[in-house]
């Protein structure tokens, strides 16, 4: 079965025909980065203008790639939730209308749920059930996979996402949107002990995390230097960050493999592609002994590739859209966004 794919939560627009779930035909990704980067931020209505005027042409492309002509495609799926709503109005409604035009099925695809299989693309064998740790610029989370479209909640984020903390404390040292990967980059010759970060621990809830104490000690870091005029080493400030990220996530991670007794681990979302994260969580799949999956870079940020592989579990579980089929800024990974009004 090949799917065409589209994405267009935040900054990205995208498209992909995916076969089977697991084979990338083409995979297209048009980014707005350097239009947001002049604001320090994604701008919702210019990400939805943006996404009107490339769509189509991200779509022809991804159709050109794989070699296809569109009534070639057996359905037609997009990210519905969640996301900016007016930007996933554009790719929901386009996909929509296009699945319709050609009587084909329809597929809404949660945006988390399509992180997930970023795994599957990169990892031909793997299956549910496993444990995830999800890390993106609007989501933190530790989901258990019990089947392809049943999840659970372990744990996650009370306040900020781990990639929009990343996105803050770029703002702090003045480097740029997006955060993640200048951060990373910086943090390369830092001295990640240099700077004292806390990991504030919720009570009771030992697998829920907070990244907004960590935001808030970098920001009055970096303010009290300046009132005293001392100068911040920004490379040692992101070292201690990405640090301080990492001791965030890996521990309740660990924790939630020994609770759990899970034998895979899948890290996905953009703050995937950290490299101090991925060299610690390969730390700790070695001491615990248990297989990890970590998508390739080119997989870790939003992409249509990953949408078009859910897809496909999607609709074999019966998950497909109907013309009323509407997108949502919100929406649990666990709801089946087909249902929801
Ligand atoms: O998953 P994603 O592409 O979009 C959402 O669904 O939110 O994640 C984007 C986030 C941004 O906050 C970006 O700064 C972060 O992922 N990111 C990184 C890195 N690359 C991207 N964070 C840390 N280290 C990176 N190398
Ligand atoms: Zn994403």
């Amino acid at each position: 079965m090949r799917i065409l794919s589209i994405e267009s939560s935040c900054d990205e627009t995208a498209a992909a025909v995916i076969e089977d779930g697991r084979k990338i035909l083409s995979s297209v990704v048009d980014t707005q980065i350097d239009t947001h980067a002049l604001y320090g931020g994604v701008v919702p209505e210019i990400a939805s203008r943006g996404h009107m005027e490339a769509v189509v042409r991200v779509t022809e492309r991804a159709l050109a790639d794989a070699g296809m002509d569109k009534h070639a495609v057996d359905a037609v799926a997009a990210t519905c939730a969640p996301g900016l709503i007016g930007a996933l109005l554009v790719g929901a409604n386009f996909g929509k209308a296009l699945a319709f035009a050609l009587g084909k099925p329809f597929i809404p695809v949660h945006h988390i749920r399509g992180h997930i299989a970023a795994a599957y693309l990169a990892y031909p064998d793997l299956a549910p059930p496993f444990l995830t740790l999800i890390a993106s610029g609007g989501h933190s989370e530790l989901v258990m996979v019990r089947d392809y479209t049943v999840f659970d909640i372990l744990g996650g984020t009370r306040d900020d996402a781990a990639g929009e903390a990343f996105d803050k404390v770029a703002r702090v040292l003045g480097v740029g949107y997006p955060g993640g990967p200048k951060i990373d980059k910086l943090a390369q010759t830092g001295d990640p002990g240099r700077y004292k970060l806390p990991d504030s621990q919720i009570k009771d809830a030992p697998l829920d995390f907070s990244f907004s104490g960590l935001k808030t000690a970098v920001i009055n870091l970096a303010h009290n230097a300046a009132q005293k005029g001392e100068p911040i080493a920004p490379n040692d400030l992101a070292a201690s960050f990405c640090a301080a990220v990492v001791q965030t996530l890996v521990p309740r991670l660990a924790r939630a493999v020994e609770q759990t007794g899970a034998r895979r681990v899948v890290c996905a979302g953009g703050v995937a592609a950290n490299s101090f994260l991925r060299a610690a969580l390969e730390k700790m799949a070695a001491r615990m002994d248990v297989s990890l999956y970590l998508p390739p870079l080119s997989l870790c940020g939003d992409n249509a590739a990953m949408i078009g592989s859910q897809a496909y579990y999607e609709y074999l579980a019966g998950n497909v859209g109907t013309a009323l089929q509407n997108a949502f800024a919100t929406a649990d990974i666990g709801e089946n966004i087909c249902q929801k009004h």
